[in-house]
């Protein structure tokens, strides 16, 4: 029989991707975990009797009767950043599963199509654009550009989407997809501390932040870490933490605005080599596009000025952009109602909702996190809660339906 508990659903993939080395799980696009979440979710799909396909962009979606128009859409993705935590994308998917089980089970008969989708490289961990797979679809990036982006190891989009087996002449905006979406809902672990003393275990979201990344390049003389006298030095790693630590100063200086570089490469990367190249990886975000746009300007003129002095060369590129997101307000109300009038939360996190947001009326759920942290192992949800915010996905998708 079908599984109707969506803790006993993310347990049958508590080990598929787990990263020994970071701690958390690392599930990036069509890596050999994100392929092994796939077939678990066709697996699961079939079982429920869902109509499976692959979309052009890589995008899952499962059909319970037949596809479109004006269907109620629910899902969200089972990519990872690296070294995650375990709910992070699996939640939403695993949710919606167990809602269509308990709706299949009580004998419930929707009157508009559903679907459960499964976003293709949501994090961006990969290929380091977020919410990939819904971009493409909406049509928020081009094709042209999402082929030519590289993962660390040098492959390409194209190059990876070809070897999962998409056909990549034919990626990009997908109208026959989005044409069948009446209204998405995305149930989501709450990823801050926002639920935790509301008393509820279930929230609806209201907005998402503006948020965007940009590189930081700094390319300064690589050198012997011994011989080089200091004067001499054009060190980019210098450049690089000058740059770090202005962007949290000027984060700091303006409320509401969160600047972060979490990753770093430097070229060669010798502890006794002063490098002769660093990219730094920016995020920023804010409650207003001006604000975050402001931001990124000052953190970058502070590193330009950093460059200077160092006589390093630097470029700061945009690899993507999210503009505020403020969810569709009669939607809100709606899900909220049918929940009993549960809180109405405002989020930092980007999601595939956010995308969708623009181009059709989209509501989020978040479930609470009791440790407020994600994007890392600590990342959790109580088994009640989870099992919570299935009962809320059943009650809002009858709702809608
Ligand atoms: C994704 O979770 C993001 O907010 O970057
Ligand atoms: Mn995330
Ligand atoms: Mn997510």
């Amino acid at each position: 029989m079908p599984e109707t508990s969506v803790v006993a659903l993310l347990r049958q993939i508590e080990t598929v991707g787990a990263d020994p080395e970071r701690g958390g799980y690392s599930r990036h696009v069509f890596d050999p975990a994100e392929r092994e979440l796939r077939d678990w979710f066709t697996e699961r799909a079939g079982e429920l009797g869902l109509g499976l396909e692959t979309d052009r962009n890589g995008n899952i979606w499962a059909w319970w009767g037949a596809p479109g128009p004006d269907a109620v859409v629910t899902g969200s993705h089972l990519d990872s950043v690296p070294g995650g935590g375990p709910l992070d994308g699996p939640l939403g998917v695993a949710t919606a599963l167990a809602a269509i089980a308990a709706l299949q089970l009580e004998g419930f008969a929707p009157d508009r199509p559903v679907a459960v989708v499964v976003f293709a490289e949501e994090e961006g961990a990969r290929f380091g654009i977020a919410c990939l797979g819904s971009r493409l679809m909406v049509g928020a990036i081009s094709a042209e550009r999402a082929l030519a982006l590289t993962d660390a190891a040098g492959t390409t989009f194209a190059e990876a989407a070809t070897g999962f087996g998409l056909d990549v002449a034919h990626l990009g905006t997908d109208r026959e997809a989005l044409d069948r979406i009446g209204v998405f809902v995305e149930l989501h672990v709450e990823q801050g501390r926002g639920l935790i003393d509301l008393g509820s275990p279930v929230a609806v979201a209201s907005s998402i932040l503006a948020h965007g990344r940009w590189r930081i390049r700094v390319r300064g003389q690589g050198n012997h870490a011994g011989t080089t006298e200091l004067a001499d030095r054009r060190d980019p790693m210098v450049v690089a933490a000058r740059a770090i630590l202005a962007s949290r100063d000027i984060a700091s200086a303006t409320k509401g605005v969160r600047a972060t570089v979490g990753r770093i490469e430097p070229v060669p990367g010798g502890t006794n080599v002063i490098a002769s190249q660093v990219s730094a990886w920016l995020d920023v975000r804010a409650g207003s596009d001006a604000a975050t746009l402001d931001a990124v300007a000052a953190i970058s003129a502070a590193a330009r000025s950093a460059a200077v002095a160092e006589g390093c060369a630097i470029d700061i590129v945009q690899e993507s952009w999210g503009g505020q997101v403020l969810f569709d307000p009669r939607l809100r109300d709606r899900v909220a109602t049918a929940l009993g009038g549960v809180p109405v939360l405002a989020t930092g996190a980007g999601h595939d909702a956010g995308v969708l947001a623009a181009v059709v009326p989209t509501a989020m759920l978040f479930v609470r996190n009791p440790t407020g942290i994600s994007h890392a192992p600590e990342e959790g949800a109580t088994d009640e809660d989870c099992e919570a915010g299935a009962v809320a996905l059943v009650a809002v998708l009858k709702d809608l339906l």
